[in-house]
C-alpha cells in the first residue's frame, strides 16, 4: 500500500492535518483537496501535493481524481460546528451531503475502493447507555450530526451497490497536537474546551465559562471523551488494511470521561498559571456525560491511544498554544 495516493480532503484542518503527517510518514503519496476556508495553508505538510478547491465543484474534484488515481479517500473537509447547524440546518445538511456524494460518485466512477468518513459523536444525540458502543441507537443531535448519519447511509449502499468499502469513524473530542509542536489546532472562531481554557491560562480570554455545574456528575459538570489527535490520525491510517476486506463503524475515544473541572484543574497544573473560572447556566442539549466505547476497534484493529491521559493531552495543546500564540498566523484571532 505504501507509495500508493490517498486524497484528503480537509487536510489544512485540525484532524486531517495529523492524518496528513501519520500518512507521509507512512509512506503514501497524499493529496490535500482543501478551500482554505477553514483550515491553513501552513497545515499542509511540505511533501502533500495541495489542491485548493471547494468540494462542491465537482469538475476540479474529477480533474484531481483522474491526475491522480487514488487508492483511497479520507473526507475530514466538512462544517462541524453543533450550534452554528442548529442555526442553519438546510446549509449544512445540504453542503455536507452533497460534497460527501460528489466525492462518493466519483470513487464509484473512478474505481476508488477505500473511504474513510469523518463521522462524530453527534450521531448518537443524548444517549443513555454509557459508554456509547457501535450498537447505540443513533439518533442525531443537530443538523450537523444528521448530515453525518446521512453520509453514512450513502456509503452503505455504495458498499453494497459499487463495493466501495467504508470505515466511518465517530469521533468525541479530537484534542492535544503533534509532540513536535509542528502541528496544532487552530480554529476560528475556537469553540473547544481545551484550547479555551489553555487561553484563559495564557490571558487570551479573561476567564473560562462553566455551562452547568450541578449534573449528577462527581463534580457536577459534564464529562466528555477526549481523544488526542495523533491517536485518531493512526486510527484512519489502520482501518486502510482492513478496508480491503469489508466496510466498518468505530467508535474512537478514549473510554475515559473527564469533567470540565478535570481539564481545567490538569490546566492549571500543566501551565502553572491560575485560570479564572465563571460558573455559568446549563446549554440546552448538553448531556451530562458522553463517553465512547472503543473495544470493537481495539478487538479488531489492535488499536489503542498512545495519549490516553488527559494531561499528556493537555500538554501537547499547551506546547503547540506557546510555540504558535497566534495560531499558524494567517487569519485575526477572533476570542
Ligand atoms: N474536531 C473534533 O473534535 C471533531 C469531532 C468529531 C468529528 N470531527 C470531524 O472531523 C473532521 C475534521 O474536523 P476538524 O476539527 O479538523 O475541522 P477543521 O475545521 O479544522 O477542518 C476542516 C477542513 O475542511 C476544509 N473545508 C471545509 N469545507 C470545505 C469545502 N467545502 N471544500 C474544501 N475544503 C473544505 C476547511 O478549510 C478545513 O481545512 C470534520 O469532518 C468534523 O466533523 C471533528
Amino acid at each position: 500500500m505504501s507509495g500508493e495516493a490517498i486524497l484528503v480532503t480537509g487536510g489544512a484542518g485540525f484532524v486531517g492535518s495529523h492524518a496528513v503527517r501519520e500518512l507521509v510518514d507512512r509512506g503514501f503519496r497524499v493529496v490535500v483537496a482543501d478551500d482554505l476556508s477553514l483550515g491553513h495553508r501552513a497545515a499542509v505538510h511540505p511533501q502533500a501535493t495541495l489542491a485548493v478547491l471547494d468540494l462542491g465543484d465537482r469538475a476540479a474534484l474529477a480533474r484531481l481524481f483522474e491526475a491522480h488515481g487514488f487508492f483511497a479517500v479520507m473526507h475530514f473537509a466538512s462544517k462541524s460546528l453543533v450550534g452554528e447547524s442548529m442555526a442553519y440546518p438546510f446549509r449544512y445538511l445540504r453542503d455536507n451531503v452533497v460534497n460527501a456524494l460528489n466525492l462518493v460518485e466519483l470513487c464509484v466512477e473512478k474505481g476508488v475502493k477505500r473511504f474513510v468518513l469523518s463521522s462524530t459523536a453527534n450521531l448518537f444525540g443524548e444517549p443513555d447507555v454509557m459508554p456509547i458502543d457501535e450498537a447505540a441507537r443513533i439518533e442525531p443531535g443537530s443538523p450537523y450530526g444528521e448530515s453525518k448519519h446521512l453520509i453514512e447511509r450513502i456509503l452503505l449502499w455504495a458498499d453494497r451497490i459499487h463495493d466501495v468499502r467504508s470505515a466511518c469513524l465517530r469521533y468525541f473530542n479530537a484534542a492535544g497536537a503533534h509532540p513536535d509542536g509542528s502541528l496544532g489546532e487552530d480554529h476560528q472562531p475556537e469553540t473547544h474546551l481545551i484550547p479555551l481554557v489553555l487561553d484563559a491560562a495564557a490571558g487570551r480570554r479573561s476567564h473560562i465559562e462553566i455551562f452547568g455545574s450541578d449534573y449528577p456528575t462527581p463534580d457536577g459538570t459534564c464529562i466528555r471523551d477526549y481523544i488526542h489527535v495523533c491517536d485518531l490520525a493512526v486510527a484512519h491510517a489502520l482501518v486502510l488494511d482492513l478496508l480491503g476486506e469489508r466496510s466498518c463503524r468505530f467508535n474512537l475515544g478514549n473510554g475515559t470521561g473527564y469533567s470540565v473541572r478535570e481539564v481545567i484543574d490538569a490546566a492549571t497544573r500543566v501551565t502553572g498559571k491560575a485560570i479564572p473560572v465563571r460558573e455559568g447556566a446549563r446549554r440546552p442539549g448538553d448531556p451530562p456525560a458522553l463517553v465512547a466505547g472503543s473495544a470493537l476497534i481495539r478487538k479488531e484493529l489492535g488499536w489503542s491511544p498512545r495519549f490516553a491521559d488527559l494531561e499528556t493531552i493537555v500538554r501537547h495543546a499547551w506546547a503547540w498554544r506557546q510555540s504558535h500564540p497566534q495560531g499558524y498566523g494567517d487569519r485575526a484571532t477572533v476570542a
